[in-house]
């Protein structure tokens, strides 16, 4: 989908691009390269103008925002729990339950049928249907701790908290030479960079030896890295556990990259 100058997904243009052969539509929810928050009910509303259903990608959101799939008017909404503070494995796939009882089985395995015979086989209603096999019990407890947790400190706490970081960092480094931010003002939780002339692994890489984790690379966004003219970025992330200190380590680390680099 085109993308606003700030990298926001234009729906506008999205809508333009959009027939009614289109069945499913699908975005992030918020972006993992850019931090980019759509405009989901307007997605929600574009996608049924054109009677096509709307899945959201919400792994970066579901930790930072506030989600309310009925208000949003979402079909369905997909998040990882791993990026919720939660254990690695397990995720969660939501959708309004007319959708949900009407989808056959994707997995065959353990607790997911109704009844079995030669003749005719019947699925267990929802979710059992989708959740074949042994599953992931102590995943699926992890992620309910997670969810409590989250809950406890509050989704409006935390996006104000990070909101206030990702002001801070860009405000930060705007101020050093050579380092291009990517994404709008007001991202979600990321700041996404690049310091001039440096690839960002390398950056990653003395960030790294100097304390400060960022992820580096194409963020599984390749087609995102060509419209921002790339080959990657540099992204820091930002946590309910950040704070300043994070941001002058970081801050501190770049310095480091650039004298490195010269
Ligand atoms: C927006 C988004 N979608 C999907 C994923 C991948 O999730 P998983 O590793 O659980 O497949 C990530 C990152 O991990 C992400 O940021």
């Amino acid at each position: 989908m085109p993308l606003t100058d700030d990298g926001r997904i234009d729906l506008g243009a999205a809508e333009e691009m959009l027939t009614d052969e289109h069945r499913v539509v699908a975005f992030a929810h918020v972006s993992n390269v850019l931090g980019s928050i759509l405009d989901a009910k307007q997605a929600a509303e574009m996608a049924h103008d054109k009677g096509a259903l709307l899945l959201l990608d919400g792994c970066q959101a579901v930790p930072r925002l506030p989600v309310d799939v009925a208000a949003i008017g979402a079909d369905f909404y997909a998040f990882s729990a791993h990026k919720l503070y939660g254990p690695t494995g397990i995720g969660c796939l939501w959708a309004r339950s007319e959708l949900l009882n009407a989808l056959p089985p994707w997995q065959g395995g353990g607790a997911m049928i109704d009844s079995v015979s030669f003749e005719r086989t019947t699925f267990a209603d929802p979710p059992a249907r989708f959740e074949a096999g042994t599953p992931h019990i102590v995943g699926a407890i992890g992620l309910h701790a997670a969810v409590n947790w989250v809950e406890k400190l509050g989704l409006d706490a935390i996006h104000a908290h990070e909101c206030a970081l990702v002001t801070e960092t860009r405000a930060a480094l705007s101020s050093i030479p050579g380092v291009t931010l990517y994404g709008p003002e007001d991202s979600a939780g990321i700041v996404s960079f690049n310091v001039d002339g440096v690839h960002p692994h390398d950056t990653a890489t003395i960030l790294d030896d100097a304390g400060v984790a960022v992820r580096a690379g194409h963020h599984c966004a390749q087609p995102l890295m060509r419209w921002l003219g790339v080959e990657a970025t540099a992204r820091a992330s930002f946590a309910a556990h950040s704070d300043s200190s994070d941001i002058e380590a970081l801050v501190r680390g770049i310095e480091e990259v650039k004298r490195i680099f010269g």
